[in-house]
């Protein structure tokens, strides 16, 4: 019998003591140490670090042996890839319960093409309840198989009878090693088990689905450790209250972190929205106070976002601001800005703003959007909803340049916006037809020209 040692863990960062401490000296979080017992066997990592590895030349190796990607048959998880998944990639899929992960991988699995046999290793629903789920779906691929199994040691024997092309793991925080004796989700379970996985995943090149649980404060259970084994990490988040989801890559050895997919949970499973703007621009009557449209862009693709702003008198001394969707250090700034460069008294108004949909926008060509709103509730006037804006706005008032102008104007111009409101300092060659094209250079011009008094 194999030596048993302690070791203490941190289950917040993943830091190890050989004592038990109060205070984490890596994160400072306190009270978070679980004592592990780590079973130290003498065949733990043997019969896949014995394989013989040779050093070659960067130029040596042959190009050509480098795998397609696979497609993954829903497209907006294509594009957040960076075109498809990576073979022998390792994919972590996180988000909170009930978000929609095990329904997002299961349609992944079944809509992938028949030929690609799939393993759907559930840890958390009996079989049964995966085919509910799936007849909900009404997608088959018969070549998608179920197991209920946590033990890695199981899966690997699964996986060697099956040869499946793809892995999907629901979730990583039930998977157990027989190598540690520690409980199931902790993290030296979650270390092993993710390193386990990976090094399968690098010798066969079977790209593998991992989905993780994320804590209250949104970051994922066991999570430091995973996101440095981890390819990719996909974080999927939404609001309760909307039915849209959002798929983000946090990390991507593979291609941007940059892109979004979206999608909007139905009946009968996630449907891709390939029209984001169709969802996050609410319909309103023509002269509605307080709403301006921001050309916003995440990853590639253009993005109308709506704010809404209601400025009111303030009761107390100390007015509210609050944001939601939008970064509140960010808003008090433009709040400052209009106060010194526009004479407005917004000290003594409370702010409420928000950004529909549920979307949480980092694009700072919200900014002018963002301004006119609140001046639009402030002055009751409303601004005309054919009219879109798209310019970042800095300290002293002036309206800056923002990045791929011409798509913004573009797309403003396919989804029927009859004019745009831009930065004078936008390079001139900016030529787009059949839109209007207003540049200003300063915060002061735009109160004056939209809201005359
Ligand atoms: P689920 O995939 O179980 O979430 P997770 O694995 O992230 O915990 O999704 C559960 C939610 O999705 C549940 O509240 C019901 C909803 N849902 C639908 O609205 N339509 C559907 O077709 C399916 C399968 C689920
Ligand atoms: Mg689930």
């Amino acid at each position: 019998m194999a030596k048993a040692k302690t070791i203490y863990y941190c289950q917040n960062c993943g830091t190890q003591s050989a004592t038990w401490v109060g205070k984490c000296r890596n994160c400072g979080q306190w009270n978070t140490y679980v004592e592990e017992v780590i079973q130290s066997t003498s065949n733990g990592n043997k019969p896949l670090s014995a394989v013989q590895s040779q050093p070659v030349r960067i130029n040596e190796i042959d190009s050509s042996r480098s795998q397609h990607r696979i497609n993954a048959g829903i497209e907006e998880i294509n594009r957040v890839l960076g075109g498809g998944i990576v073979p022998g990639s390792i994919i972590l899929l996180g988000g909170e319960p009930g978000i929609g992960k095990s329904t997002l991988l299961l349609q992944l699995a079944l809509s992938l093409k028949s030929s690609m046999s799939v393993l759907y290793v559930s840890g958390e629903e009996s079989d049964i309840q995966l085919k509910m789920r799936a007849d909900r779906l009404q997608q088959t691929n018969e070549n998608c198989y179920i197991v209920n199994e946590t033990n890695t040691q199981n899966i690997f024997q699964h996986i060697e009878t099956l040869h499946p092309q793809l892995i999907i793991i629901d979730s990583i925080q039930t998977l157990q090693t027989n190598v540690i004796e520690s409980s199931a989700g902790s993290i030296s379970q979650i270390r092993e088990t993710t390193s386990e996985l990976q090094r399968f995943a690098k010798l066969s090149s079977t790209p593998i689905f991992l989905i993780g649980h994320i804590t209250k404060d949104g970051s994922l259970a066991g999570p430091k450790v995973l996101e440095h084994i981890v390819d990719v990490v996909l974080q999927f988040e939404g609001d309760r209250n909307y039915g849209h989801r959002l798929v983000r890559a946090v990390k991507n050895r593979f291609g941007s972190v940059s892109e979004l997919g979206i999608f909007e949970m139905r009946q009968e499973g996630l449907r891709e929205i390939n029209n984001p703007s169709e969802i996050l621009i609410s319909q309103h009557a023509e002269d509605v106070n307080g709403i301006a449209i921001a050309v916003t862009i995440e990853g590639l693709r253009p993005f109308f976002i709506e704010t809404q702003s209601l400025v009111s008198p303030s009761v107390y001394g100390n007015p509210q601001r609050s944001s939601t969707g939008f970064d509140l250090r960010r808003l008090n700034m433009l709040l400052a800005v209009l106060e010194k460069k526009c004479g407005l008294k917004l000290n003594a108004k409370d702010v409420f703003l928000n950004i529909t949909g549920g979307i949480h926008v980092d694009d700072p060509a919200a900014d002018l959007a963002v301004v006119i709103s609140i001046l639009s509730s402030l002055f009751d006037v409303s601004v005309d909803p054919k009219s879109c804006f798209a310019g970042e706005i800095g300290l002293s008032g002036e309206i800056r340049p923002v990045s791929r102008i011409e798509q913004r104007i573009l797309e403003a111009k396919k989804l029927g916006f009859k004019r745009i409101y831009i930065s004078s300092f936008n390079p001139n060659n900016v030529n787009v037809n059949g839109i209007e094209i207003i540049k200003i250079a300063k915060i002061e011009k735009i109160l004056t020209s939209l809201f005359p008094e």
